[in-house]
């Protein structure tokens, strides 16, 4: 280390600076994940980054001496509720705007899913003290995929036992079939009851990279939001994961607490964002989107839509496509 003083002027000049740490970052990061990737001339079966593979992070998750008991039994399960405790909390935020003050107040919110989705979804309904009763399971089609005329009766029946309706989540590429629920149905259902849309697109949401396959994505765009991980089919190491809505302002409208201690730099609606923690539940995290941004360069566009029709013709040729 040198005592060499690093000159700059903050707020003046962040975005040059940016700029300029992602093109000194950019060599050493492509090195990097080179040397971690087996597929590579570069490989070395000792390089640091083959320590970041998800099975060495679970081992340091898992590790007696390194957390507590919690989080250390159950690791990814903490993840996974955690997204679903963000979106729920959008949800009710965006839709009940007291709820940030008053908490539910005496409301009984429900929420509706297929039996096929994820069971982050109902973990989540528990976290946030709208309890798994909250929660109506509508029945599938042979297909896996969402029956629509059961989510009409559910919804119905739900109001009859005196609950809100609040938030129907719709998988894109459900755990167990890959199924992708009908999303254009859904979103008139959604509209026709005041529902949040949600699409859990946490594994197939990333066959948006695919032109054979993005198609199955059709009405995604109706959805009030999209949860996607670039860390299943794309392959980027955990956890790389994201929650979508249309816009980077709703985040600071259901969530920001007045903080002004750290955040800061946001007057008025047309200044941007950087303080983007202030419009999540947390408060200091990893950047996935760094991830995420250096995986397409490494990979390119071209590479994530391989990677995804490869995935597609593996299931072609175990069963049905
Ligand atoms: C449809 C679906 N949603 C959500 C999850 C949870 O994903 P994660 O905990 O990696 O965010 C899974 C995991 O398999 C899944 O298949």
């Amino acid at each position: 280390m040198t005592n060499e003083t690093i000159e700059c002027d903050l707020e003046s000049y962040r975005t040059e600076e940016l700029e300029s740490l992602l093109k000194q970052l950019q060599p050493r990061i492509l090195d990097y994940i080179s040397k971690a990737d087996p597929s590579r001339d570069e490989y070395q079966e000792d390089s640091l980054g083959r320590y970041h593979s998800p099975q060495f992070l679970k081992k340091e998750f898992t590790d007696d001496a390194k957390l507590q008991s919690g989080i250390r039994k159950h690791p990814q399960e903490v993840f996974e509720v955690i997204d679903k405790v963000l979106e729920y909390s959008m949800a009710r935020a965006m839709k009940y705007p007291d709820t940030k003050i008053e908490g539910n107040n005496g409301r009984r919110f429900a929420i509706y899913s297929s039996k096929h989705c994820h069971y982050s979804v109902e973990k989540a309904a528990i976290l946030l003290g709208l309890g798994s009763g909250s929660l109506f399971k509508v029945d599938i089609l042979e297909d896996g995929t969402m029956d629509v005329a059961s989510l009409k009766q559910a919804i119905k029946k739900s109001k009859l036992e005196g609950y809100i309706p609040l938030y129907v989540n719709a998988t894109a590429g459900t755990t167990v079939f890959g199924s992708y629920d009908p999303f254009e149905e859904i979103a008139a259902v959604a509209k026709e009851h005041d529902l949040w849309f949600h699409i859990d697109g946490s594994w197939g949401g990333n066959v948006i990279f695919s032109p054979t396959h993005s198609a199955k994505l059709k009405g995604s765009e109706l959805a009030d939001s999209i949860t996607v991980n670039p860390h299943k089919m794309l392959g980027v190491p955990t956890t790389c994961s994201f929650l979508l809505v249309p816009h980077v302002v709703d985040f600071q409208n259901a969530m920001s607490l007045s903080a002004p201690y750290l955040f800061h730099g946001r007057e008025n609606e047309l200044e941007e964002n950087f303080d983007l923690a202030d419009g999540t539940m947390g408060c200091g995290r990893r950047a996935d989107s760094f991830k995420f941004y250096m995986a397409w360069i490494y990979f390119g566009q071209n590479g994530f839509a391989k990677r995804v029709d490869h995935a597609f013709d593996i299931a072609k040729s175990v069963g049905k496509p």
